[in-house]
């Protein structure tokens, strides 16, 4: 289905009917160790939190990230392929697109997220900002189905370039990221390039500051997911009886966040379905999965793709990875 709107444009392949969204979300809800998808994390007011939480002295990966592209930006653009089809996966505001349209000058960008709206305005923002490039923005939740095969073909002379910063790859448990991976490496053909953040494995002290900062404002967006919930699925969870908590696995190599019930309650999940929470029982809400260099490259080689260069900060706290089909 596509909508054709004025400016820009702007196409939709959402697939799963909200029924079935909702189905899903209880489904998580009723496991024996129960879990929301973290994409509910980003409400509006979750966005709003997640642009604080990038603000925060604790939060290291979005400073260190962008420290890492102004300071390589000319030397990466120079590896990629002249005017190129950028895609921007999961573009929010498109910000950090913007920052790379002088030293990119792609030929169209592509900015795909799921939130309709929103991808709408910041698309239309950045046509306003330049007239000359065509922009389009693709609605869909690219973490389950992403096909631009027929508009990447549209301009079959420019090839892909994906861009995914901000370690949301972290997101993804990594056999999920590998399937991940092999979609994108499968719209690349033989020109196409990824060019993604990763965030790297660091002392635990340092992580589990980043996802529980002194100020709350994580422990909100966590605690929030519960409010989108109600929403979904018109259930009656009390935010107030939950708190947050984030821990670093070692064994797993992620940070996980957690919602942890105060004392011991039942929620009304929807019209029939209830569920019990003891005391220091929990709810996942989010993986953060960290690498070292080495394992991304090796995560990136599992899904069919060569790292041809990767920058680093000089504590070796992210990385930026240019990767190319094998
Ligand atoms: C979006 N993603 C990369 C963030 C992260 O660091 O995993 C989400 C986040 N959750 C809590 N703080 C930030």
């Amino acid at each position: 289905m596509s909508l054709a709107l004025d400016l820009p444009r702007l196409e939709t392949t959402l697939r799963l009917p909200a029924q079935d969204e909702r189905q899903q979300l209880l489904q998580g809800l009723l496991q024996p160790t129960a879990h929301i998808d973290p994409k509910y994390l980003y409400d509006d007011r979750g966005c709003a939190l997640f642009t604080d939480i990038c603000r925060l002295d604790e939060y290291y990966p979005t400073r260190t990230e962008a420290q890492i592209f102004s300071d390589y930006r000319d030397a990466i653009a120079a590896q990629l392929p002249n005017n190129p089809q950028w895609v921007d996966l999961g573009c929010g505001d498109c910000g950090k697109t913007l920052q790379w349209l002088d030293a990119v000058r792609p030929a169209r960008v592509i900015g795909v997220d799921i939130a309709g709206e929103f991808l709408h305005n910041s698309m239309a923002a950045v046509a306003r900002a330049n007239p000359n490039l065509e922009c389009i923005g693709l609605v869909c939740d690219f973490t389950q189905h992403l096909e631009l095969h027929d508009l990447l073909a549209e301009r079959p002379a420019d090839a892909p370039v994906f861009f995914y910063p901000g370690s949301s790859i972290g997101n993804f448990e990594p056999r999920a990221a590998i399937r991940f991976l092999k979609r994108v490496r499968a719209h690349c053909g033989e020109r196409g390039r990824l060019l993604i953040g990763a965030d790297l494995i660091k002392p635990r002290a340092i992580l589990e500051a980043a996802y529980d900062d002194a100020s709350g404002v994580t422990a909100a967006f966590n605690l929030n997911v519960l409010n989108v919930v109600n929403r979904e699925l018109d259930a009656e969870f009390q935010p107030e009886l939950f708190r947050h908590q984030a821990h670093f696995d070692e064994a797993h190599r992620r940070i996980e966040m957690q919602l942890v019930a105060r004392e011991r309650h039942s929620v009304r999940l929807a019209r029939h379905t209830r569920r019990y929470f003891g005391t220091g029982e929990h709810i996942v809400t989010e993986y953060s999965h960290k690498y070292s260099l080495d394992e991304f490259r090796a995560l990136l080689a599992a899904s069919g793709l060569r790292c041809s260069q990767y920058w680093t900060d000089p504590q070796e706290w992210f990385g930026v990875f240019l990767a190319e089909p094998a």
